[in-house]
């Protein structure tokens, strides 16, 4: 039996930017994704998928994760056409969008491949093989998502826009930063949302690039005022992400009234984190006790799941 795990994530700074290219900050969380593969008698290969997950999530995403699978089967030669077996997922981490739940599966899968097979891959190549697997719930994904499920962590990271290596570097703060995320319920598309940025985009260039110089110089700020633990100023700039992504039309009323709700409630800085549309956001908290009272106050403004972690250490 090969077992795998990968790690879910939040984005600090950066989501759809750093598909462009721009620098992107995002932690690891403690909940995982794990994959335990089976030999079967019969050829071919099964996945059984006995994750958490939002309603609707796992249907939403059905087609894709088939794609996904079929993909870092390619990408490892791994040919079941004269063997099989059985991929179980299960875990901690309760699939929604934004929490890297694609991304934390590849990487198990990956993961259980190279146990079983014994491929002797290193961290690098999973984590290339799973970016390989992204590809399947969209098509050009950045690979922040694969590298943080892959090495956890907070981790600064910058896409190479001619097809090489993405540059990243691990920053540890030296102490627990509290994190609160809350789920809006609603599963979003990654491949649409990052789509209707693109086309938008192409016809406004310049829309596109005055709301990313100004993302530019937060993502700057933050990793100065994530290493100086400048909790106030990464909240102020926290709140700014989250304005740019409205601006960037990929926030929603839901997202917005969670956000809200949070910074009414002891909130140093919240926004939105992944795709959005739908999906995650995520709380800065002084302290263990205000993060509880945000989680508190999400949970009764009816958001679908709330989750305290941290990051930094
Ligand atoms: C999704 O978690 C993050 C996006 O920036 C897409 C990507 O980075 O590939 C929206």
């Amino acid at each position: 039996m090969g077992t795998g795990s990968g790690k879910g994530k939040a984005i600090l700074f950066g989501e759809h930017f750093v598909v462009y290219g721009l620098p992107a900050i995002a932690a690891g969380i403690s909940s995982v994704t794990t994959a335990k593969l089976t030999r079967v008698r019969s050829f071919g290969h099964t996945l059984v998928d006995n994750r958490l997950a939002m309603p609707g999530y796992k249907e939403k995403k059905y087609d894709e994760q088939k794609a996904s699978l079929e993909n870092i089967l390619k990408h490892l030669n791994i040919d079941t056409t004269r063997m099989g077996f059985q991929i179980d997922l299960e875990g901690d981490l309760v699939c929604a969008s934004g929490i890297g739940a694609s991304a934390a599966s590849c990487v198990a899968i990956v993961r259980s491949l190279n146990d079983e097979f014994k491929l002797g891959l290193n961290d690098e190549q999973v984590n290339e093989a799973a970016y390989e697997g992204e590809k399947g719930y969209h098509g050009t994904p950045s690979g922040l998502d694969n590298t943080v499920s892959t090495y956890g962590g907070l981790v600064w990271f910058e896409r190479d826009l001619g097809g090489g290596p993405p540059k990243f570097e691990k920053m540890k703060l030296g102490k627990a930063v509290n994190l609160v995320i809350a789920s809006t319920g609603i599963t979003a598309s990654t491949i649409e949302v990052v789509g209707a940025v693109k086309i938008r985009k192409e016809t406004d260039p310049k829309w596109f690039d005055s709301i990313s110089e100004k993302y530019n110089q937060v993502v700057h700020e933050g990793k100065d005022a994530l290493i100086q633990l400048d909790l106030p100023k990464i909240g102020k700039l926290m709140n700014k992400n989250h304005e740019l992504l409205q601006e960037l039309t990929v926030s929603c009323e839901e997202l917005d009234h969670l956000v809200k709700v949070a910074r009414e409630n002891g909130a140093i800085g919240a926004k939105m984190t992944g795709t959005g549309r739908g999906g995650n956001m995520i709380a800065l908290a002084p302290d263990e006790a205000t993060a509880k009272q945000i989680a508190e106050a999400l949970e009764k403004a009816r958001a679908v799941g709330v989750w305290i972690t941290s990051f930094g250490l």
